[in-house]
């Protein structure tokens, strides 16, 4: 054999086994799509119930944390429960974003038990953040109806790339806002205040990516390895993150929880913020009267009722919250802003091209139903 024909035997070997052991890698980010709905039902549900339940749990959560769970008290008669494992200390250790996420899972469940039929009772038993009973729910059949779209429920998504930086027009604005405009501020790319908004955005991030409590609670929620996605259904995956591509891959095969505490994944996740920041039609903020239990369920159903028409409008919207995290910068949005009342949401917003499916997951519902 002579050398150049042994080089190319060897090229062409070591193609194979880099090849072969392409194959035997994970391969592609397992998303919504990839699960199977052959859960065992190992709950005896009424006609109606899960179905009503798991459109419920497509409601967006900080983190996807998915903060719920479901005391069954007897048929359409249910307690929404505070789920505490599932609380976020390093980021909301008053359990602020917990009540606004069970808010939008509320809004998600009245809108479903609609659509089927059912009228939806719900009375907000929750005195701090931290009770465990949030609201007692009964749903009662009836005899007329209007349907409720579940396809909005079952498309919305956070985006969080591709942001055209056209402002939003005014059209658009009032229609996803609806009657419930005076909560909402819009803060186009053109104002001084964005200028504020994005800069500080990325100097929370800066803050948070660099507190180890915060960064540790990060790394146990995301969920590199499809292995891992499939396994707990929940949390943030590379695909909701939406890191695509070889660098998806790397990311798949080869990191650990230990890696997000590493200082180049912090400073990654700093320049994603910085690119993330860059495009945008603007923020929009949502305000509450105050910050009670009762008025944070209200504020999370007001945001689940905007983000659920946003998409027939070819709207994008990434919550950003490391401001109001970040009591260091946080202390100062209201004045930098020019608003009193009590900012519960920061959106970043804009028009994008091409909507993207849902990726994010959920846990079945058989996971989060508790028999009393
Ligand atoms: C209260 C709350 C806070 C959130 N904060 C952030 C955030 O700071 N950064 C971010 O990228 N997404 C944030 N999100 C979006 C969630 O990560 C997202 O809803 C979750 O991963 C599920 O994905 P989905 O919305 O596409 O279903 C937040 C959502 C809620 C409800």
């Amino acid at each position: 054999m002579n050398r150049r024909k042994f080089i190319s035997i060897a090229g062409v070997t070591t193609v194979m086994a880099a090849g072969g052991y392409y194959w035997s890698t994970d391969k592609s980010n397992f998303v919504r799509d990839d699960i199977l709905l052959n859960t065992k039902e190992k709950f005896s549900f009424q006609k109606d119930e899960r179905e009503i339940l798991y459109l419920a749990s497509l409601a967006p959560s900080g983190h996807n944390t998915q903060p719920w769970f479901i005391k069954y008290v007897e048929p359409y008669h249910w307690i929404i429960g505070n789920d505490k494992s599932k609380w976020l200390p390093g980021v909301d250790p008053t359990q602020r974003e917990t009540m606004l996420s069970i808010g939008a899972f509320l809004q998600n469940l009245e809108y479903a038990a609609s659509n089927l039929g059912y009228s939806f009772q719900c009375e907000i038993l929750a005195k701090t953040n931290q009770d465990e009973t949030i609201a007692a729910v009964k749903l009662t059949k009836l005899p007329a109806f209007i349907k409720y779209d579940t396809a909005l429920i079952k498309l919305r998504r956070t985006v969080r790339s591709n942001y055209l930086s056209d402002v939003l027009k005014p059209a658009d604005v009032a229609y996803v806002t609806g009657k419930e405009s005076r909560f909402f501020y819009l803060i186009p790319n053109t104002a001084k205040e964005f200028k504020w908004l994005n800069e500080q955005t990325i100097e929370a991030n800066r803050i948070q990516a660099y507190r180890n409590f915060a960064q540790k609670e990060l790394a146990n929620w995301i969920r590199f390895s499809s292995q891992d996605a499939q396994k707990h259904r929940d949390g943030l995956t590379l695909g909701s993150m939406e890191i695509e591509g070889v660098p998806a891959w790397v990311l798949r095969n080869f990191y650990k929880k230990e890696d997000v505490m590493k200082s180049n994944f912090r400073e990654q996740s700093i320049d994603a913020v910085k690119k993330q920041v860059t495009q945008s039609a603007g923020w929009l903020l949502i305000t509450s009267k105050d910050s009670s239990p009762g008025t944070l369920i209200e504020t999370g159903k007001r945001l689940q009722r905007m983000l659920l028409k946003v998409r027939e409008r070819n709207i994008a919207i990434h919550p950003m919250t490391q401001i109001i995290e970040e009591s260091a910068i946080g202390k100062s949005l209201n004045s930098s802003i020019g608003i009193s009342d009590p900012i519960q949401f920061i959106l970043r917003t804009g028009y994008v091209k091409n909507y993207p499916r849902p990726v994010s997951l959920r846990r079945p519902v058989e996971w989060f139903v508790r028999t009393v």
